[in-house]
């Protein structure tokens, strides 16, 4: 039975067995495998490396006796450990680091009340380890992987871990901001379904440390670890600091990765969406059916990522309540200026005062967040956070009613719906799908972030005029909007900057 607070997965042996075999252990490594467990990973080298000096670190001691039948094994909590100065080894073959580290966060273990997490500690002067630390939530794997890369980057040696993909990914963005001596890297990935019952997207991460070559933080990615010799299906990694998913596909749209001139928002939050969400009858209903009678100008169409990406956004079949124009204003006046909403919401107080999250707390008794006068836009260009496709809709207004968008869809605001219908023909173009398909990691939770969205630079995409205006007119016309396409030329790259200036 795994032993969550541990991330007590062991590995089959056939799964270690290829990962050390697409690693290529030499003869008479020197294999180090940090949280061994049963020792998958040294009896894999074992097998692979039979003349290979082993050594594992393992908290558990019933563990740490079932591994020590294949290395020296220490009983010991890799947190507190020193590997560069505590390990004795007692041969001096090429170093290997291999291994499979807990899968759990920070913030799980918090969960379970547990203590088994990392001290801040000193690395070897390594900026940015200590804020990974800091941070709110971290990967306790991407941690000890950091740690150990840390402990030994003097030295050439070789790492395979097995990790989530956007472990890997994060350990090679920090590597490249520190500029660790990574001579190559590569990640392949796993059927972590199969092998550890875990619905996670998940690899074998290689990296090689060796100050004498050329630092390399671009990575293949290798589809599946047991296809090794197929070409890779893509490269990751950082290019002028910044994190690329693709990056061939990157080179013909570089030029386009910058800023945006828009800000992108996200949408409205609430915890409370039997209350403040209502059904549309088309009145405004509860989700047990009674007619709610409120003061309609609280009251707003509303829509969610999977009403967006289905092309179900011109069609009215939610209401939500949003009792402040603002994050933060004031709602003790909503007992004069809306009574009728005052009452619902006291009748519902049990359910919205329980709400746990920290931003409810000293706010205005019945605040919902992520609002302000951008939410009250007529026209907004708007793409799923959660879909695994770039699809951006034009919402435009129903029932005459500016369209409030959930917190799992980002938008962009707009007044003028010539500008919006020009943008969103923008970014459905094959450029900025290139733009985005180079950026986007897929097996992300939320793929598509404000951070990537602000990363795209309208006017450099190089989008057609003709072609562009050609599909807003036609998206003008399948949402009954009236287009003007010369009311919007300084989108293009080629108006004049007075014009320009004048639409950003
Ligand atoms: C995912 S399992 C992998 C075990 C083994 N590496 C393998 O591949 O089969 C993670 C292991 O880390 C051990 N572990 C968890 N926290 C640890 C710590 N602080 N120090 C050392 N080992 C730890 C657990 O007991 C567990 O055996």
């Amino acid at each position: 039975m795994p032993n969550n607070e541990f991330g007590d997965f062991q590995t089959p042996l056939s799964l270690a067995l290829q990962c050390l075999r697409v690693m290529g252990l030499p003869a008479a490594a020197r294999v180090l495998e940090p949280t061994c467990g049963t020792g998958g990973f040294l009896q894999a080298a074992s097998v692979v490396s039979p003349g290979s000096e082993r050594i594992g670190v393992e908290v558990q001691a019933t563990h740490a006796r079932r591994a020590s039948q294949w290395g020296t094994v220490l009983r010991q909590d890799i947190f507190s450990l020193r590997p560069d100065q505590q390990i004795q080894w007692r041969s001096d073959g090429p170093l290997c680091v291999v291994g499979n580290p807990p899968w759990v966060t920070s913030a799980e273990l918090g969960r379970l009340n547990s203590g088994n997490l990392p001290v801040k500690e000193n690395f070897k002067g390594a900026k940015g380890l200590d804020a990974v630390l800091g941070g709110a939530n971290f990967d306790v794997c991407e941690y000890i992987i950091l740690k150990l890369i840390d402990a030994y980057r003097d030295q050439r040696f070789a790492l395979g871990m097995l990790c989530k993909t956007h472990v890997a990914r994060n350990v090679m963005s920090h590597a490249a901001a520190a500029r660790w001596p990574m001579a190559s890297s590569a990640v392949y990935r796993i059927d972590a379904k199969k092998w550890f019952d875990a619905g996670v997207d998940a690899c074998w991460f290689t990296v090689e440390v060796d100050s004498r070559r050329r630092a390399d933080y671009t990575t293949p990615v290798y589809d599946d670890l047991f296809a090794p010799d197929a070409r890779p299906s893509s490269r990751f990694g950082t290019v002028d600091g910044r994190l690329v998913s693709d990056i061939d596909r990157y080179r013909n749209v570089r030029r386009a990765d910058g800023h945006c001139p828009y800000e992108w928002r996200s949408g409205l939050k609430h915890d409370a969406s039997s209350v403040f969400e209502l059904v549309a009858t088309p009145e405004p209903a509860t989700r047990a059916g009674r007619r709610l009678d409120l003061e309609p100008e609280y009251v707003y169409p509303f829509l969610k990522s999977t009403d967006v990406f289905r092309d179900k956004h011109r069609v009215l079949s939610k209401w939500v309540i949003v009792p402040q124009r603002s994050f933060g204003d004031d709602t003790a006046q909503l007992r004069y200026r809306a009574p009728k909403l005052w009452l619902y919401l006291l009748d519902n107080s049990l359910i919205l005062d329980g709400r746990k999250s920290s931003i409810y707390r000293h706010r205005p008794r019945f605040s919902v967040f992520g609002h302000g006068p951008y939410t009250y836009a007529p026209y907004k260009v708007t793409v799923s956070g959660l879909h695994k496709e770039p699809v951006f809709r034009l919402v435009a207004p129903i029932e005459r009613r500016p369209v409030v968008l959930d917190d799992t869809c980002y938008f962009l605001p707009f007044t003028d719906p010539a500008e919006a219908l020009v943008v969103t023909a923008m970014l459905n173009s094959e450029q900025c799908r290139d733009l985005i398909e180079s950026l986007v990691f897929w097996d992300s939770k939320r793929p598509i972030t404000k951070k990537l969205l602000a990363r795209i630079d309208l006017r450099q995409l190089g989008c057609d005029r003709g072609q562009t205006t050609a599909i807003a007119t036609s998206e003008a016309r399948r949402l009954g909007l009236t287009f003007d396409p010369d009311a919007v030329d300084g989108l293009f790259a080629d108006a004049s900057p007075e014009l320009a200036d004048a639409l950003f």
